[in-house]
């Protein structure tokens, strides 16, 4: 059974009439107090925790109150429980009653690993374990502190007070209008994506949206098209979904259709990141747009465009969503809040192709279900009123400067060949290394001195891949950055000069 939670009363009743189904030839009094005594010395009822008045156990239980009044009694006879008056009866404060966690689990190990499935095998390699999460430099995380939240609380607080019954209810209109609209009047003007707003399907956030689009749109053992180095996150959900991933080499023109590995069946889905590819950070250029475009009306295959950061662009224009280019309507576009606002926001959005409007919103309703309308409806007026442009304004040149503080800091690595990514855009920088012991030596380091690196070769489904560190930026304090930065310089220098040793020793 599982513990009475510390101090609910409400549950005592629910777990005394459990108790009292199991058989036993002990007369009713006598049960209702080993159960309660045994609980209080477990610490399931902890001190301080208020019984239920004996009529209202003795009505719960269908038992006679004397019954429930013996056993009371004795229990405060024993000092398990006290009487206050006015009050009620409560469990004593006693030494014992604390609910220890098991050992391993205390001491940071963890419980041991039940059987998975082997697709929940699978499903770990692409999900780093959790912990060790330090301020510098986690790849996708914004800066979290400067989100106007005193604003945002008086928006949900509004909207939640507003709410209409309605949004009370099961519903599958694919999200709330007024956000749905202005989601659109965005995409159409600022990245130059063809739609309307009954195309726009909330989800909770870019992961959700692939989990539907893969099994709205193929089957197990159909092929996914995967950008080599990728995202992890779309390829743990493709996995999951049973697809057969196909890594396709990205160069300095994003993925190359015309290099996808021989030997796979043609493609169901093509996943791509074209605006910043996800790591290297390349922009897909137009001759590709086309080729990619091509591919998918050749095979019949829907292309998935992951649009994550595109807000954050520094030295460049901005470049068009891909899905505005096709004439074909065979690409979905897939936006996230969680890079411009917060990922614990849970909030994305769909646009597809208006065939699959209706099927798409009767299935996430179906699988997923739609909810969390007051927060579509104050994600609404933030955009609608201008907040939203105004924090991407704020982001952008608190992400410039972050970025170019971390070059700074980095310089005397670079001085001496350590190779950073342009970061004309985006949330991060990728460093690109000569090799993987240095990768692994880095990395070790690293999450010993309190720094997450995480390594580039991570991100590629086949091994071995390119050797780097993927360095998140934004969502890192500059005080972090400049002493996470300078960490990160000396100890590449240090191994610099180790390795120069070790290669002149003599003999
Ligand atoms: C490439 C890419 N796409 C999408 C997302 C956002 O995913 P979600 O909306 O599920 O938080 C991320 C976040 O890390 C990402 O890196």
């Amino acid at each position: 059974m599982e513990p009475v939670a510390a101090v609910h009363a409400d549950w005592v009743g629910e777990a005394l009439g459990i108790e009292l189904t199991r058989t036993s030839s002990l007369p009713l009094a006598r049960r209702l107090y080993r159960a309660l005594r045994s609980w209080v010395q477990s610490g399931r009822l902890a001190s301080g925790c208020r019984l239920p008045s004996s009529r209202r156990l003795a009505r719960e239980l269908g038992v006679g109150r004397n019954s429930v009044l013996d056993a009371i009694d004795q229990l405060v006879a024993e000092g398990f429980l006290e009487p206050r008056p006015g009050a009620g009866t409560f469990v004593a404060d006693l030494p014992f009653g604390r609910i220890e966690a098991p050992a391993e689990e205390a001491s940071g190990g963890g419980a041991p690993r039940a059987a998975l499935s082997p697709r929940g095998e699978r499903l770990l390699r692409f999900s780093a374990a959790s912990g060790g999460h330090h301020e510098a430099f986690p790849p996708g995380v914004p800066a979290l502190d400067r989100f106007p939240r005193e604003l945002w609380e008086r928006l949900l607080r509004r909207h939640q007070r507003r709410a209409p019954d309605a949004w009370l209810d099961y519903r599958t209109q694919g999200g709330v209008t007024a956000l749905r609209e202005v989601l659109c009047d965005y995409l159409r003007l600022s990245r130059s994506v063809r739609c309307r707003p009954e195309q726009v399907l909330v989800v909770q956030g870019a992961q959700q949206g692939f989990e539907l689009i893969a099994r709205m749109l193929a089957d197990a053992g159909d092929t996914v098209w995967m950008e080599e180095p990728g995202y992890g996150g779309a390829q743990a959900c493709f996995d999951a979904s049973g697809l057969a991933l196909v890594p396709v080499p990205v160069d300095g023109e994003g993925l190359d259709p015309a290099r996808v590995p021989s030997g796979h069946a043609a493609p169901r889905l093509i996943y791509v990141t074209p605006s910043h590819q996800y790591p290297s950070g390349v922009t897909m250029s137009l001759a590709r747009r086309l080729a990619l475009l091509e591919a998918a009306e050749t095979h019949g295959a829907w292309i998935v465009e992951d649009d994550y950061d595109s807000e954050f662009r520094y030295d460049q224009r901005p470049i068009a969503a891909l899905q505005g280019l096709s004439e074909s309507a065979r690409v979905i576009y897939v936006g996230t809040l969680s890079k411009v606002l917060y990922p614990g926001l849970r909030l994305g959005y769909l646009v597809l192709p208006e065939s699959l409007v209706e099927p798409f919103r009767r299935a996430n309703a179906r699988l997923h279900r739609e909810g969390q309308y007051a927060v579509q409806a104050a994600l609404g007026e933030f955009i609608a009123a201008g907040h939203f442009s105004r924090h991407v304004r704020r982001m952008r040149d608190c992400y410039r400067r972050r970025q170019a503080l971390l070059r700074r800091v980095l310089a005397p690595a670079v001085a001496r060949g350590l190779e950073l990514s342009q970061g004309q855009a985006g949330m991060h920088l990728v460093a690109w290394l000569g090799d993987r012991a240095l990768e692994a030596e880095l990395v070790a380091r690293g999450a010993a001195a309190g720094v997450t690196l995480s390594p580039l070769s991570g991100f590629y489904l086949e091994a071995p891949g390119r050797p780097g560190l993927v360095l998140g930026y934004a969502g890192t304090r500059d005080d972090e950055i400049r002493r996470a930065g300078r960490w990160l310089a000396e100890t590449w220098l240090a191994l610099v000069e180790e390795r120069a040793a070790a290669t002149n020793v003599p003999g």
